[in-house]
């Protein structure tokens, strides 16, 4: 089994990203920590408790991490999420505490008490927590396996601002240190998610289930099929965090390039943009798998098999 800490602001599509892992016996989760992204902290780190306790898994580790970027105010997406965040279906209050250490704390602990290169970290939001941990205690970064990390575009350009996606365009200095680290990255930007979208016959397939997992994501992901039918040229909305887990779980679903990423932090105009040489323009020494593209059919196979476990 491959160990990994999942870094989220559950988001529908983090949630069921964290479904997707607490479903796959390949995976080993050490932890959730939670950082403020899509709405702030206190809420994911609810939310992200709410979906542990939705598969069953109350034993989880969930930690709050930063509450704001490092540099700039926190922008959230309810106007994508929802008010709570998980819009689409009412969960229970979860019972499980968080835990008392601090989310930057826990990953600096592990990646120091786990033999070098074991441990694989899944950021699904905004980097703060990775890079703060990375800041404080710069020999972890010796440590980590891998990053696999949703965030950035470059066909697909920006959905936040025209430049920029979300999760990099919120902490834009935090994905910079990221992007410098040195440790392996690959990335699952835009490109690779606007072509995982939902249809009606996909989220029919949770919703079949009968179960009361497949029928929250089945609610989660009609919520997101309200306003994107214009945007993608389809009926269907992408689910972009789960497929930074697909890709431990199943890498020949995914091609891409070994590329340089910049992060542009200076203009306002273009803030958060991952600047990546697709066609290698410049002698800038690769620091990313950036992928390109995606077996859809195959994702959402492995999608529904997985989440049809729990
Ligand atoms: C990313 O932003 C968030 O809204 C989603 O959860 C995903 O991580 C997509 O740009
Ligand atoms: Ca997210």
């Amino acid at each position: 089994t491959r160990k990994i800490i999942i870094d989220t602001d559950p988001g529908q599509d983090d949630a069921v990203a964290i479904l997707l892992a607490l479903a796959s016996p390949e995976l080993e989760v050490l932890g959730i920590t939670c950082v403020a992204g899509n709405v702030p902290l206190a809420l994911t780190s609810l939310n992200a408790r709410k979906v542990c306790e939705l598969a069953g898994r109350p034993d989880m580790r969930v930690f709050a991490g930063c509450d704001r970027p490092m540099a700039r105010m926190l922008v959230t997406a309810e106007n994508v999420h929802g008010k709570s965040g998980l819009d689409g279906i009412e969960l229970p209050e979860p019972a499980m505490a968080l835990q008392d250490q601090h989310a930057v704390d826990f990953l600096i602990e592990t990646l120091r008490e786990a033999p070098a290169g074991t441990v694989t970290l899944c950021p699904l939001g905004p980097l703060t927590n990775i890079a703060t941990a990375f800041e404080r205690a710069p020999d972890i970064k010796d440590r980590v396996a891998e990053i696999v990390l949703m965030g950035g575009a470059y066909f697909e350009v920006g959905n936040t601002t025209p430049a920029a996606e979300f999760n990099i365009h919120v902490d834009p200095q935090a994905a910079d240190i990221v992007f410098k680290s040195g440790v392996p990255i690959v990335v699952m930007p835009l490109d690779v998610t606007h072509k995982a979208l939902t249809s009606r016959a996909r989220v029919e397939a949770f919703r079949a289930m009968g179960t009361q997992v497949g029928h929250a994501v089945a609610s989660w992901t009609d919520f997101f099929e309200r306003f994107d039918m214009a945007k993608y040229g389809s009926e269907g909305a992408p689910l972009h965090d789960p497929c930074v887990i697909a890709y431990l779980l199943a890498p020949d679903l995914f091609t891409g390039r070994h590329i340089n990423v910049e992060i542009e932090t200076q203009s306002e105009l273009t803030m958060g943009m991952t600047v990546a040489d697709w066609w290698r323009v410049t002698d800038r020494a690769p620091n990313a798998l950036f992928i390109g593209d995606i077996d859809a059919a195959g994702f959402y196979a492995l999608l529904v098999e997985r989440i049809g476990r729990l």
